[in-house]
């Protein structure tokens, strides 16, 4: 366990115990303290939890529960908090996706990933000579879509049992006293300060504003973000419900920013903005029922193909990350990748061959040509044949009434598009990019599409997010999980499952070994720092093209153990933390 807030944090609490709160939750001598608290890496705990990417987000969700709410409540609770402490991902101006299992069996997957707004074209970001002009799909006002975070909150408090008045404050008091951030976030806030200036027209509270003397960082450990505006957008949203967000003075705000920095989201788009329940993803693997995020997500297709890929040979005797796993598990990843860009795309606009991609015959067929003695170069693998015509942030939480719920939500890069609404304090997404600029030319993760993912007014952009649950072979709840981390969302999901199922790890183990990530395009194996030499160099004799990167993404795990107890893991990559009871 790491300490991350120090005792030099006193000046910052004297500061803020002048501001006058009146949440039963926050502040000093209350359940939870924003200038002092702890990231806790894993524990286990008897009836409820949540892990994601915050102390402090953790502790508003798990509070919720312990109040009589459920999932879906810490759920909203833990979003809107992260949409406060945790600003490079967590959001208001973004979008996400959410699978949940009902205590009652049933299953629930909301789709509130942002849509190209009304006036985007499948063009628009080529310039007269036909070349993509990646820079404005990635940042400024030109990268966003409508965001859907704040109507999938109200979807999802709709199956919850506390007031959504209650569910926000926390966030609202965080936003309007201030937290203390962490080292972490400083170096995140400075490497953006002048990101966030130029493709914002107004100020705003991210970028400490103290005329800097050359080479002096902005943002030190230990100070106090406070976020007035923020506040009184949550406020709008608390009093008006999801037209808080959506019309009236925040849409008009969104609006008139965008005009000033020559975006196209208009006061229609965010009107008729309108979450999509979807039908969850799921089969069955060794028994076990996985159920995840169908389409406009690739991630629970690719995650399908990749088990399945797997199941019927002895992945466990091979063992956990040795040269002959390693090499089975990229060539089905290679293979999967290369359909998720041909025929991965939003099922409103397109069709998904969804059964196909996932039937025996066609994944037998698909790794028909696997040759566990070499690399298969992508180039020689094309998409399956079908005869039918770094930054987001995770969320798993399990109740004490057995509901479980895997939430992945994004603004995309980190601090999205860096765009800051003018006076309502919230930064807008660069989900843009997420959607094919052209046929040929790679998104921000190297990612590769075409006409499935092609732009076109209202369509959701593909996504990768994975949120993903796993049931026992009774159908009782076994592992909740998801993970950050833009194409590899997918593969690192994946390499959690079967850290789990197949080589019997612990939450801890899951997520903390090293992982590995193909995506068909680039050619090559991406391997995080810490992994293996020695099966490093046994795949470059195969003829993979191996290169080293940092983290591969933030998982957050809940295990359940066969007495009940809830074992939870958040990823040491991050601030990540878990809490419960
Ligand atoms: O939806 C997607 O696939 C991406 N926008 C996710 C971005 C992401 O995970 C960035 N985090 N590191």
């Amino acid at each position: 366990m790491k300490r991350i807030i120090l005792s030099s944090l006193l000046l910052a609490w004297q500061f803020s115990a002048t501001a006058q709160s009146t949440s039963k939750l926050i502040g000093a001598d209350k359940a939870i303290d924003p200038y002092h608290y702890t990231s806790v890496k894993s524990n286990t705990f008897d009836h409820a939890s949540v892990a994601c990417a915050h102390p402090l987000a953790s502790a508003v969700g798990a509070e919720m529960m312990k109040q009589g709410g459920n999932a879906f409540d810490a759920a909203v609770a833990t979003q809107l908090a992260l949409a406060v402490v945790y600003s490079n991902a967590g959001n208001i101006g973004g979008g996400g996706f959410l699978v949940a299992r009902k205590a009652d069996g049933k299953n629930l997957a909301l789709d509130y990933r942002e849509t190209a707004p009304s006036k985007a074209s499948r063009d628009m970001y080529l310039d007269k000579n036909g070349n993509a002009q990646t820079l404005l799909s990635q940042f400024g006002h030109q990268a966003s879509g409508v965001p859907g975070t704040v109507a999938g909150l109200f979807a999802t408090a709709l199956h919850g049992k506390l007031p959504f008045k209650i569910l926000i404050q926390p966030a609202i008091e965080l936003a309007e006293f201030g937290y203390c951030i962490t080292e972490r976030e400083a170096a995140a806030l400075n490497s953006v300060r002048e990101s966030l200036t130029k493709n914002s027209t107004g100020a705003s509270a991210f970028v400490k504003e103290n005329n800097l003397p050359a080479g002096r960082q902005g943002w030190k450990a230990g100070d106090t973000l406070i976020q007035k505006d923020l506040a009184e957008t949550l406020k709008r949203i608390r009093d008006n419900g999801q037209k808080g967000f959506y019309e009236g003075k925040t849409a008009e705000l969104v609006v008139e920013e965008m005009k000033k920095g020559g975006g196209i989201i208009s006061l229609e788009d965010l009107k008729n903005y309108k979450v999509r329940t979807r039908n969850a993803l799921e089969f069955n693997y060794k028994g076990n029922t996985i159920i995840g995020m169908p389409p406009p997500s690739s991630g629970g297709l690719i995650v399908w193909q990749l088990m399945k890929m797997m199941e019927k040979r002895p992945l466990a005797s091979y063992g956990f990350q040795s040269t002959k796993s390693v090499q089975l598990m990229v060539e089905a990843e290679r293979r999967s990748y290369a359909d998720r860009a041909e025929f991965m795309g939003d099922p409103d606009f397109w069709k998904v061959p969804v059964k196909t991609l996932t039937s025996d015959a066609y994944i037998k067929n698909r790794m028909a040509d696997y040759d566990s003695n070499k690399a298969t170069p992508s180039k020689d693998i094309k998409a399956g044949i079908i005869k039918e015509s770094e930054e987001t942030t995770h969320i798993s939480i399990i109740d004490q009434y057995g509901n479980m719920i895997s939430i992945t939500t994004t603004l995309n890069n980190s601090y999205g598009s860096r765009t800051v609404v003018a006076g309502a304090g919230f930064i807008m997404n660069d989900e843009m990019d997420d959607f094919s600029v052209k046929p040929g030319v790679a998104n921000m993760y190297g990612a590769l599409g075409g006409e499935a993912n092609a732009i076109q007014p209202g369509k959701r952009m593909l996504s990768s997010m994975t949120p993903t649950l796993v049931l026992d072979k009774n159908r009782k709840p076994l592992i909740v999980a998801g993970t950050p981390g833009g194409t590899t969302i997918p593969t690192s999901v994946f390499q959690t499952l079967v850290n789990i199922l197949d080589f019997g790890m612990n939450a801890t183990d899951a997520v903390n070994k090293p992982k590995f990530h193909h995506q068909w395009m680039p050619d090559e194996v991406m391997l995080e720092k810490g992994f293996n030499e020695d099966v490093k160099k046994e795949l470059q004799s195969m003829g993979y093209k191996v290169s080293e990167r940092g983290a591969i993404g933030r998982t957050e795990v809940i295990r359940i153990l066969a007495n009940g107890k809830r074992e939870v893991a958040a990823d040491k990559r991050g601030d990540d933390s878990v809490s419960g009871f």
